[in-house]
């Protein structure tokens, strides 16, 4: 699939649509809503895990590659939800978690039963002496990165929750078993994949300690063989399918390698998601501490992998939101006094950019963070365990909760406001995980009704990319490179090119740029004149020069 003129839209299943009151979404929750999808314009949904799973990991922990987990339905379910969005012109990309298995998979058992076998599909050591791991990197989820198994006296690996055990990639076996995978999901229709964390599958060593006591990835980041493993899986399976899209979500990267998984030529993947750009609000790189928000770094990070990926021939997935991050607009916009500019100003700068934008749910009517007060409101793991860390380094409950209104991926994960009926009118139950109190104003109905609604505003930007191949495909240069409030970009393809402007801020900002000649395409402040000299609070336009 040329995947240049579409955009995919996110869907964290739990969260979506409940159909039977059991307080989870599910498939055909998630049937019934695919005309909304359809009217917005998406051209593929990505799914994060529905397959068996204990949840530990909301699904990141699977059990069964080839199962539906029952909450979510049936295989049947899943046939009719693939035939009903491919008989709308979507295609479904479904979540490949292939770094790691839950301690639950057979593979696992089978492993801690004594199988050799399935004991070489991990990754064991002895500790360096009673107790103790084999080595003091940390896990992504705090805590150390090994877990004892008494009935080896040997340590298991698990970059993420110990009961996510690491699968070792240089076992051919492992490989063969990550294809056929996907080659089962292929049988099903399913064209597109996402592949979880890819770049952590081959380790450089598992023996080192880290120097500075971090999670040592140095040591197992775009690792020796990852190139040569990702050909492999593509030659295996989804790169037998012309219509294959595939994206590969790459921890801490960099640039040459990304150019590689991505590469026009390279044989790897379609496109990447990176994050340094969503790192530039972390004080000193640290998740868990606060600072407000470097444009001049978030400016510079977005533009230098606009123009590097395309010197490389490479492809950039384009996003500010998924189920991991705080929701972009209470991080980078302004969520109260200008929450519909500032919601159409991000999404005009992620949708305008060279590479394939994703929609990540309740982004396109303005959802916000999720506000909670207590830690019992909590769910993910990551939040529950940082919660109890920062507690014993010291900090107040009230700095701690401060923190987790901020990164939480619980904020993201809140159900979908469909209207302002009890629980938002995802589920007539007890939701697994709180609505956003806020879904009485925030909600798809009030969207529908408004015709200058956020909604309305993402069908115009998805329909600008379709109809206009110089944001396909046109090249990239910033402008403005030196002003601090606002981002602009120039497109250009042959004798088209578009102008973006985006006001970060909620003050007006001057602009000096000779747009002579240029039209307004889009303005999220309505306006209609082209000779722009100041930009209003978060205002953005796109303008075109045939
Ligand atoms: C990815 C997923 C995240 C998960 C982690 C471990 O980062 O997006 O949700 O917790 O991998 O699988």
């Amino acid at each position: 699939m040329s995947f240049k003129d579409k955009v995919v839209y996110q869907i964290y299943p739990k969260s979506f649509q409940d159909s039977d009151g059991d307080g989870w979404g599910d498939i055909r929750g998630i049937i019934t809503r695919l005309d909304y999808l359809k009217e917005l314009g998406i051209d593929c949904i990505w799914f994060n895990p529905m397959t068996v799973s204990p949840q530990r990991d909301n699904g990141y922990d699977v059990a069964d590659y080839r199962a539906i987990d029952p909450r979510y339905g049936t295989m049947e379910d899943f046939a009719e939800l693939s035939r009903e969005a491919h008989k709308r012109g979507i295609d479904i990309m479904f979540d490949m978690v292939f770094n790691h298995t839950s301690i639950e998979h057979e593979w696992f058992k089978r492993a801690i039963a004594g199988e050799t076998k399935y004991k070489n599909y991990y990754i064991w050591r002895k500790g360096k002496a009673p107790g103790v791991p084999p080595t003091n990197w940390q896990s992504k989820f705090a805590g150390p990165a090994w877990e004892y198994a008494e009935a080896f006296d040997e340590w298991y690996l698990h970059l993420f929750d110990p009961t996510q055990a690491d699968l070792n990639w240089e076992n051919p076996d492992v490989r063969q078993e990550c294809a056929d995978i996907v080659n089962f999901w292929r049988s099903k229709g399913v064209h597109g994949f996402r592949f979880d964390v890819v770049n952590l599958i081959s380790k450089y060593t598992v023996d080192e300690d880290d120097p500075n006591n971090f999670d040592g990835r140095q040591f197992y980041t775009d690792g020796p063989h990852v190139h040569e493993y990702l050909k492999e899986l593509a030659a295996r399976s989804f790169g037998q399918d012309p219509d294959s899209i595939t994206v590969g979500e790459m921890s801490s990267t960099t640039m040459d390698n990304c150019i590689s998984y991505s590469g026009e030529e390279t044989g790897e993947l379609s496109m990447v998601f990176t994050f340094h750009h969503l790192k530039v609000d972390y004080k000193n790189q640290m998740k868990w501490e606060l600072q407000p928000f470097d444009f001049k770094a978030l400016k510079k990070l977005l533009s230098d992998w606009q123009t590097g990926m395309q010197e490389g021939k490479a492809w950039n997935a384009l996003f500010l939101n998924n189920h991991d991050q705080p929701r972009a607009l209470s991080r980078f916009g302004n969520d109260r006094e200008y929450r519909k500019e500032s919601a159409k100003m991000l999404a005009t700068v992620i949708h305008m950019m060279r590479g394939t934008p994703y929609v990540y749910m309740g982004e396109e009517i303005g959802m916000t963070n999720a506000g909670f007060t207590d830690i019992r409101q909590y769910v993910d793991v990551e939040s529950t365990n940082i919660f109890k860390v920062l507690k014993e380094q010291g900090k107040s409950e009230e700095e701690i909760y401060h923190i987790l209104q901020e990164r939480s991926r619980d904020n993201a994960r809140t159900p979908m406001q469909w209207d302002d009926s009890l629980n938002a009118g995802f589920t007539s139950g007890t939701p697994w995980l709180q609505v956003c109190d806020r879904y009485k104003e925030i909600n798809v109905k009030n969207d529908l009704e408004d015709p200058d609604s956020i909604f309305r505003y993402y069908q115009k930007l998805i329909q600008l990319r379709k109809e206009n191949k110089v944001i396909q495909e046109g090249t990239f240069r910033q402008l403005l490179e030196d002003h601090t409030s606002v981002f602009a970009f120039q497109r250009t393809l042959g004798t088209e090119d578009v102008v973006v402007l985006a006001n970060f801020y909620g003050n007006e900002a001057e602009i000096t740029l000779d747009l002579t000649g240029y039209e307004m395409a889009l303005s999220n402040i309505g306006r209609t004149d082209s000779d722009i000299t100041v930009l209003k609070p978060y205002e953005a336009a796109v303008l075109i020069r045939r």
